[in-house]
C-alpha cells in the first residue's frame, strides 16, 4: 500500500508518497505567496494551500496506481490563525506563526493575565505567534470579523477538514494555540472565555494518529484518490518532523533547520519549564515535548543568498569556508529578521551583523549567518542544561540539514553528534508514518518510527573547533543584550 505526507510549510507544500516499507517513491512541492503587509506581520490565503495541495496530489500519483493510497496524514506550520464563517468560507487570511502583530495583546496575557496563570491553565505563557493572542488582535482590531467566527483551527487542520468535512486537530498542533489545557488534553475553559470564544468554535481534539475520517466523495473525484483513504489528524510539523526521524520516547532530540529553527525534546511525561523559556507541548506519538523555537534558521540564510547576493547557489557561496576558518570568524549575526521567540521573546528584536573590519570578506558574512543560526540553536539547548536535560546527541533534519558545511558548524557549537536520517523530509515522513499508524499498521508512534527511520549519516564534533566555538558562543551571547534597547527604540 501507499501512504501520503503532506507537509504544509510557510513558503511552500511538500506532499510525500511513502511505500509500505517507508521508501519515499515521489515527492512533489509547490510554492505559495507569503504576505507581509505591515513590518512584521505575516500571513498567507489557506486558499493557496488548498490549491497547492488538491492540484499536487494528482501529480504526486503520476504513475502510480491511485487505488493503493490507504492513508494521508499531515504536518503542518503550527499557531496559525484559520477562521471560518457559518457556511466554512474562511474570513480573512490566515495570521502565522511568525507574525508579530500582537506585542499589545501578548503584554496583556502575561502581564495583566499573568505568567503564573497561563502557564497553570496552558503549561505555556503567551508568544506573539500563538493563537490566543491573534484572537485578542482580531477582537480588538477587525470586530466585524471577529463576530463572524464559526470556527477555529491551525492551518494543518484546513486541509484536513478540506479532505474529509470533519473540522478537527491535534493534541501536539492544539497546544501551541495557548487554548488547550496540555495536561489534561482538553480546551481550557478559562482561557475559551478570555479570548471571548465557546467550545463550539473549537475543532474536536484527537491524537495525531488517529482517523478523523475518509476522504469526500468530491474530493477523491478531483485528486483520483479511493473515497476509502484515511485520513489521521495530523500533527504540528515539529512533532511530526520528529516521528519522521525516530525522536520518541524520553529525552530523544531533534533540531530542524527550516524557515524555523526549533529543538524538540521528547519526554514520556507531562512537564513544564518553571520559567516557559521552552514550550511545553503535546507529542505526536501520545505523550508530551518541550521545545524552543527560533522564527528564522534556514531563512537567514535564503534571505542572505536569494535576497541580498541575489544567487541560487548556496554551495558556491560555502565553498570558501574550509575547515581551517570554523570557529575564527570574528563576525557575528544576530538571526532575528522576524524578532525572535526562544528563549528571548522579543518582538522588536532585529537581525543585525557586528565585529566587521575592512577586511572582512563575502563568505565570512556567509559564514556569520550560518553560526549565527547555530549560537541562536544552542541559546534553547543552554535552557535545556540549566533544566537538567542532558542531551548528549540529536537527529537534525529541514532544508538547511542538506549542508555538510552547516551540519559540521551546529554540531561544533552544540559539541554533540548529529543524526541525519536517511530522508531530511522531516514533517512529510512522519505525516505518512501518522498515517500507517491510523491504518493499523503499526500498534504505535514508536514501532512505526522503530521499523521506518534510519540514520544515513552523522556529523561529529572536532574537540579542537568546538573549543573554539565555545568562546566565540560565549562573545555571541553578550551581542542581543547590548542591543535590547535600542531594538525597542528603534520600533516604536
Ligand atoms: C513552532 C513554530 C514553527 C512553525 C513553523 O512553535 O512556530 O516551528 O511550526 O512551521
Amino acid at each position: 500500500m501507499l501512504y501520503i505526507g503532506i507537509d504544509l510549510g510557510t513558503s511552500a507544500v511538500k506532499l510525500l508518497l511513502m511505500d509500505g516499507e517507508g521508501a519515499i517513491q515521489n515527492i512533489v512541492s509547490r510554492e505559495y505567496p507569503l504576505e507581509f503587509p505591515h513590518p512584521g506581520w505575516s500571513q498567507q490565503n489557506p486558499e493557496d494551500w488548498r490549491r497547492a495541495v488538491l492540484e499536487g496530489i494528482p501529480e504526486l500519483l503520476h504513475g502510480f496506481d491511485a487505488a493503493q493510497v490507504a492513508g494521508i496524514g499531515a504536518g503542518g506550520q503550527m499557531h496559525g490563525l484559520v477562521v471560518l464563517d457559518e457556511n466554512d468560507s474562511v474570513i480573512r487570511p490566515a495570521i502565522l506563526w511568525n507574525d508579530g502583530r500582537t506585542a499589545k495583546q501578548v503584554d496583556y496575557l502575561n502581564g495583566v493575565v499573568g505568567k503564573e496563570k497561563l502557564s497553570k491553565l496552558t503549561a505555556n505563557i503567551a508568544f506573539a505567534g500563538f493563537t490566543a493572542p491573534k484572537l485578542l488582535w482580531m477582537r480588538e482590531n477587525e470586530p466585524s470579523n471577529f463576530a463572524k467566527i464559526a470556527k477555529i483551527m491551525l492551518p494543518k487542520d484546513y486541509i484536513n477538514y478540506l479532505l474529509t468535512g470533519v473540522h478537527c486537530t491535534d493534541y501536539s498542533d492544539a497546544s501551541g494555540m495557548l487554548l488547550l489545557d496540555v495536561a489534561h488534553k482538553c480546551w481550557s475553559q478559562e482561557m475559551l472565555d478570555l479570548c471571548g470564544i465557546t467550545e463550539a468554535q473549537m475543532p474536536r481534539l484527537f491524537e495525531s494518529y488517529e482517523k478523523v475520517g475518509t476522504l469526500l466523495p468530491e474530493i477523491a473525484r478531483q485528486t483520483g484518490l479511493p473515497e476509502s483513504v484515511v485520513v489521521c489528524a495530523g500533527a504540528g510539523d515539529n512533532a511530526a518532523a520528529a516521528v519522521g526521524t525516530g525522536t520518541v520516547g524520553e529525552g530523544a532530540c531533534n533540531i530542524s533547520l527550516g524557515t524555523s529553527g526549533t529543538v524538540f525534546i521528547s519526554s514520556e511525561k507531562f512537564g513544564v519549564d518553571p520559567h516557559n523559556g521552552l514550550h511545553a507541548f503535546a507529542h505526536a506519538d501520545g505523550h508530551y515535548h518541550l521545545m524552543g523555537c527560533m522564527l528564522s534558521a534556514a531563512s537567514c540564510n535564503k534571505w542572505l543568498m536569494e535576497d541580498i547576493f541575489k544567487t541560487s547557489d548556496y554551495a558556491a557561496e560555502q565553498a570558501d569556508i574550509t575547515p581551517d576558518k570554523l570557529g575564527n570568524n570574528r563576525v557575528y549575526f544576530l538571526p532575528y529578521l522576524m524578532g525572535e521567540r526562544s528563549p528571548i521573546n522579543d518582538t522588536n528584536a532585529r537581525g543585525t551583523f557586528t565585529g566587521m573590519t575592512m577586511d572582512t570578506s563575502r563568505s565570512d558574512l556567509t559564514q556569520a549567518v550560518l553560526e549565527g543560526v547555530a549560537f541562536a540553536i544552542r541559546d534553547s539547548f543552554e535552557v535545556a542544561k540549566a533544566l537538567g536535560i542532558p542531551i548528549r546527541r540529536s537527529k537534525l533534519c529541514g532544508g538547511g540539514a542538506k549542508s555538510p558545511l552547516w551540519r559540521t558548524i551546529l554540531s561544533n557549537v552544540l559539541n554533540i553528534s548529529l543524526d541525519l536520517p536517511e530522508s531530511e523530509q522531516g514533517p512529510g515522513m512522519g505525516g505518512a508514518m501518522l498515517a500507517m499508524v491510523a491504518c493499523g499498521c503499526y500498534p504505535s508512534v514508536a514501532a512505526a518510527c522503530e521499523a521506518l527511520v534510519h540514520t544515513a549519516q552523522t556529523a561529529d564534533p572536532d574537540p579542537a573547533i568546538a573549543a573554539k566555538y565555545e568562546a566565540r558562543y560565549q562573545q555571541f551571547k553578550k551581542v542581543y543584550p547590548a542591543l535590547r534597547e535600542l531594538f525597542a527604540g528603534m520600533n516604536v
